[in-house]
C-alpha cells in the first residue's frame, strides 16, 4: 500500500476504515469523464457505502442514486441528492417505504414484481402524485459470480421474468397514476468478465426492449445496473475500475433509439479500492501445524470473506517501515471473533510479524463498513479520511 500514513495510523485506535480521498477523488472523476463521453447517466449504488462525505463529493458530479430501503432514500436526499436523482429498488419496499419516497418526489420506483407496481399506484392515486416507474427484469443471464451476489437468473428473486410480461403490459395499461420510464436489468456484481457478460446483457435487454416496444410501449430508459468487477488480487495494479471498457461494450451493444438512454448502477467499483481497514497484530500463536496471527479487526468489521470467502489482499505496513523484515512466513490470518469462520486469510505469506503490527486489509471499500455489525458486541469500526492525516515525513 502506497498511501505514506503509516505515522498517523499508528496514533489512531485500531481497527478503522481509512479512506484515500485523492484515489476517491481520481475515480469519480474518471468516472464522470468517461461516463459523459458515452452519454451514459449513472446511479452511485450507495448501498456499497454510505459515508457522508464520500455521497456530498459524488452527487456534486450530478450523479444519481441507487437506494434499495426507505432510509437509503432520506439518506441520499440528506447527502445532496435531488430527489429527482433518487431511483429505489428493491424487491421488499414497505408501504411506508413507498409513501414517503413518493411525498419526496423520487425520480423512478424499480419495481420488482407486477403486485408492487399495483401498491405503488395505489398510494400514487391516494396521495394525488404521479409515480414514474422502470420494471426490473429478469433477463435470466448467468454473470460468471459467485452465486450470492448473481441477481439475473430465474432461480433468483430479483425482477419479473418472461411468463408474466403480458400481464405486465395490460396491467401498465390500468394504473393510472404510474408513467412507465424504462426497464431495469441487474445480473450480479463483481463481474470480471466484463466484455462477455455486458454484452450478453445488451443483446438480451435490446430484444426485451423491442418486445415492449412492439406491444405500444414507450421505453425511454434502459438501466443495466452496476456490477462492474475490480481487482481484488492485485489493488495497486488496478486501483481505478475499468470504466472505459464497460462504458465501450455498452456502447457497441446496446442500440438506441432517439430519445432512449442508458443507466447504469455502479457501487463497488466507485468505492471498494479508495478503502482500507486498518488492523493491529494483537498475537502471535503457534498452533500445532500452523502460525496464526490474531488481529484486533474481525469478521463482524468486513464480513465479505466469511460470508464469500472472498479474498482481500492483506499486508503488513510495519514491515514496509522496519529494517530487518525481509524473512517471510505463512500466516493463518485471523480475526478475534468466536467463530472459526473468521479468517481474513489462510496461508498467506506475509513479512514476519509481531504484536503491534499495522495490518492493511485492502479493498474494503465497498460492502465493508456497510455490512458491519456489533456481533460479541464489538465496537464499530470508524472512518478515517486521508484528508484530515499528515503524510509521513520520509
Ligand atoms: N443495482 C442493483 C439493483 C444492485 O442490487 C446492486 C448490488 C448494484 C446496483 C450495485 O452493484 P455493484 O456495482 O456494487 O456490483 N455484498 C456483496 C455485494 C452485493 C451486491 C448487491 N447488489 C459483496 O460484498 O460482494
Amino acid at each position: 500500500m502506497q498511501s505514506g500514513y503509516t505515522d498517523a495510523f499508528g496514533k489512531i485506535d485500531t481497527p478503522f476504515y481509512f479512506y484515500d480521498m485523492d484515489l476517491f477523488r481520481t475515480t469519480v472523476s474518471e468516472l464522470a469523464s468517461l461516463s459523459s463521453l458515452y452519454g451514459i447517466k449513472v446511479h452511485y449504488a450507495i448501498k456499497a457505502n454510505t459515508e457522508e462525505r464520500l455521497l456530498r463529493h459524488i452527487a456534486s458530479y450530478g450523479f444519481g442514486a441507487d437506494c434499495v430501503s426507505g432510509n437509503e432514500v432520506l439518506h441520499a436526499y440528506r447527502c445532496g441528492f435531488r430527489p429527482e436523482d433518487i431511483v429505489f429498488a428493491g424487491v421488499g419496499k414497505s408501504d411506508r417505504e413507498i409513501t414517503e419516497s413518493l411525498k419526496l418526489g423520487i425520480g423512478t420506483f424499480n419495481c420488482e414484481s407486477l403486485q408492487e407496481i399495483e401498491v405503488v399506484n395505489g398510494f400514487a392515486a391516494s396521495l394525488g402524485v404521479r409515480a414514474n416507474v422502470s420494471v426490473r427484469i429478469n433477463p435470466d443471464i448467468d454473470a460468471h459470480t459467485h452465486k450470492y451476489v448473481t441477481t439475473g437468473l430465474y432461480e433468483n428473486k430479483f425482477g419479473v421474468s418472461r411468463h408474466e410480461f403480458e400481464a405486465l403490459v395490460a396491467l401498465l395499461g390500468r394504473c393510472g397514476a404510474v408513467d412507465l420510464q424504462g426497464l431495469h436489468f441487474h445480473i450480479g456484481s463483481q463481474i470480471t468478465d466484463v466484455e462477455e457478460v455486458y454484452s450478453l446483457e445488451c443483446r438480451r435487454a435490446s430484444e426485451i426492449v423491442r418486445w415492449f416496444e412492439d406491444k405500444g410501449l414507450e421505453i425511454r430508459n434502459i438501466d443495466l445496473g452496476g456490477g462492474l468487477g475490480v481487482d481484488y488480487e492485485d489493488p495497486d495494479a488496478n486501483p481505478v475500475a475499468d470504466f472505459g471498457t464497460w462504458f465501450r461494450t455498452i456502447a457497441e451493444n446496446l442500440p438506441l433509439k432517439p430519445g432512449q438512454s442508458v443507466h447504469v448502477e455502479p457501487g463497488r467499483s466507485v468505492v471498494a479500492q479508495c478503502g482500507t481497514l486498518i488492523s493491529r497484530v494483537l498475537f502471535v500463536k503457534s498452533g500445532e501445524t500452523k502460525t496464526f496471527l490474531i488481529l484486533d479487526a474481525g469478521m463482524n468489521d468486513l464480513i465479505r470473506p466469511a460470508l464469500y470467502g472472498a479474498y482481500h489482499k492483506i499486508e503488513n505496513l510495519s514491515a514496509e517501515v522496519h529494517d530487518g523484515r525481509e524473512r517471510d512466513q505463512v500466516y493463518d490470518v485471523v480475526g478475534p471473533v468466536c467463530e472459526s469462520s473468521d479468517v481474513w486469510g489462510a496461508g498467506r505469506l506475509l513479512p514476519l510479524s509481531v504484536r503491534g503490527d499495522l495490518m492493511a486489509i485492502r479493498s474494503a471499500g465497498a460492502y465493508g463498513q456497510v455490512m458491519a455489525s456489533r456481533y460479541n458486541l464489538r465496537d464499530l469500526a470508524p472512518a478515517v479520511f486521508s484528508d484530515d492525516l499528515v503524510k509521513n515525513i520520509f
